[in-house]
């Protein structure tokens, strides 16, 4: 083994939170371990970003930016870290430039330390404000990471990621990471693509993300390890496994034997643990972990898509009454994928492209019906697709002759009204700019919390003074 230095991100807060409950673990349940956290000599912690920021406003009634303050104050010696879809900022949708500028600005004065920035198709010009806006705002402890989606396909070859990495430092990232969120990246994929990049992009940091998803996370991790990698993310124990990250402790273990530095405080994750175990089986007990998420999948080896998208086209197919039509459907997800030029089958479009291999296959014929999604998705709005999408599907959606737009172009860039327009929507509901934001965001969740809060205060005020 290389003996290198090898450093962790702790996931248990977000990616472990999302991947196992769907974010639905409160802050309150945290707050009390985050001082101790604090001391474990973590490359960072990942807190904040992906689903919280909905979840917080949706389903747990607390303000994102309180919680992003409040683990700061906790935690004032950790990186904090967040994960950021580019220019769909936490949503799904392309926002205009100003917005995208202010939502880095606002997380970064409210405690953000390092951002991890990535687009679903790996079209780099949608990521390229958010790192402007990063430099821009950023102080002595602000770094811009540079996310590349991982998937397999014949047009992702190593030299292909190689290419991609060049790109990312070429841009300014301070570091790079690979984002392989389906859990399908062998142990052989991963030596070839750490050592390519490595070689390539010299003493910038590389990062892996990976899930244990299809249980093969733990070799990845330790071949990426003796192949260069310099930061991996995994989750604490009682957190960790299933569709989530490896173990925390178990990988500092091996290391340990190795004589492979970490930085970690083997006292203190194990405190980390402990504390997390008790939550996990109030969280099973009342149904908020699904026992299937912890389990192992090997089904998305061979048919490389993600669990959740397997699942998803389960629940499609049992409400329609089609279950027969199961590995019909599951065949042509192959054939839908390269009509479309390979996307990676992430959010949105592994939902994107499951939905359409179902239709194909109910309609008994394909592309008889189109969804939206694809339609927009072909008409350009997401970016540019990673290979040519299928020519008679071009033409059927865009008409003969017809082109994709410039997702960038001038036009979507567009910049200075959004802010002021929701800022005059919202009148006294909103209070500060990341209010503002939280509501161009997720404008119904927002303004309903924000009516909720309005409505608090004003019970209590009531009910001082008849105290009084
Ligand atoms: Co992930």
């Amino acid at each position: 083994m290389v003996k290198k230095k090898v450093q962790f991100t702790e996931t248990v807060l977000r990616d472990a939170n999302q991947s196992l409950m769907a974010t639905r673990m409160p802050y309150a349940d945290f707050k009390d371990i985050l001082p101790t956290m604090d001391k474990a000599g973590y490359y960072s912690v990942e807190c904040w970003g992906g689903a919280t920021f909905d979840s917080c406003l949706r389903y747990l009634d607390e303000d994102p930016w309180e919680r992003l303050r409040n683990i700061r104050k906790a935690m004032p010696n950790t990186r904090l870290q967040m994960l950021l879809r580019g220019q769909n900022l936490l949503g799904y949708k392309h926002y205009h430039d100003d917005v995208v500028e202010k939502f880095v600005e606002l997380s970064i004065k409210n405690g953000i330390d390092v951002i991890r920035i990535f687009d679903a198709l790996n079209d780099f010009r949608n990521i390229e404000t958010a790192l402007k806006a990063t430099k821009k705002y950023g102080n002595k402890r602000t770094v811009a990471s540079g996310c590349i989606s991982y998937t397999q396909s014949p047009v992702h070859t190593v030299k292909k990621y190689v290419e991609m990495c060049k790109e990312l430092k070429k841009m300014g990232f301070d570091t790079l990471c690979l984002k392989d969120m389906a859990g399908t990246m062998s142990p052989q994929e991963a030596e070839g693509l750490i050592k390519g990049i490595k070689d390539a992009v010299g003493d910038v940091p590389v990062i892996l993300h990976t899930h244990c998803t299809t249980g093969m996370a733990y070799m990845t991790l330790m071949k990426a390890i003796d192949s260069g990698v310099d930061v991996i993310d995994t989750a604490t124990s009682c957190f960790s496994n299933g569709t989530s990250q490896a173990a925390t402790e178990t990988i500092f273990y091996a290391l340990q034997q190795y004589g492979i530095p970490t930085g970690l405080n083997e006292d203190v994750i194990n405190k980390v643990n402990d504390y997390f175990k008790p939550l996990k089986q109030k969280y099973i007990d009342k149904g908020l972990i699904n026992p299937k998420s912890m389990g192992t999948d090997s089904q998305a080896l061979v048919y490389k898509v993600p669990g959740g998208m397997l699942s998803n086209m389960i629940a499609n197919l049992k409400d329609l009454n089609a279950m027969d039509k199961f590995d019909a459907a599951l065949a042509e997800i192959p054939a839908v994928r390269k009509d479309m030029g390979y996307p990676p089958l992430v959010t949105p479009l592994s939902q994107m492209v499951g939905n359409q291999a179902v239709t194909n296959v109910l309609m008994g014929q394909r592309y008889k019906q189109i969804s939206k999604e694809i339609k927009n998705y072909i008409k350009g709005e997401y970016g540019i697709a990673p290979a040519e999408v299928d020519h008679d599907l071009q033409v059927t959606v865009l008409g003969e002759g017809g082109k994709p737009i410039d997702c960038r172009d001038e036009d979507k860039k567009r910049t200075g009204e959004d802010f002021k327009k929701a800022k005059a929507e919202l009148g006294d509901l909103a209070r500060t700019e990341e209010d503002v934001m939280s509501y161009i965001c997720y404008p119904d969740q927002a303004r309903k919390f924000f009516q909720e809060r309005k409505a608090k205060e004003e019970n209590i005020a009531v009910y001082t003074i008849e105290e009084a």
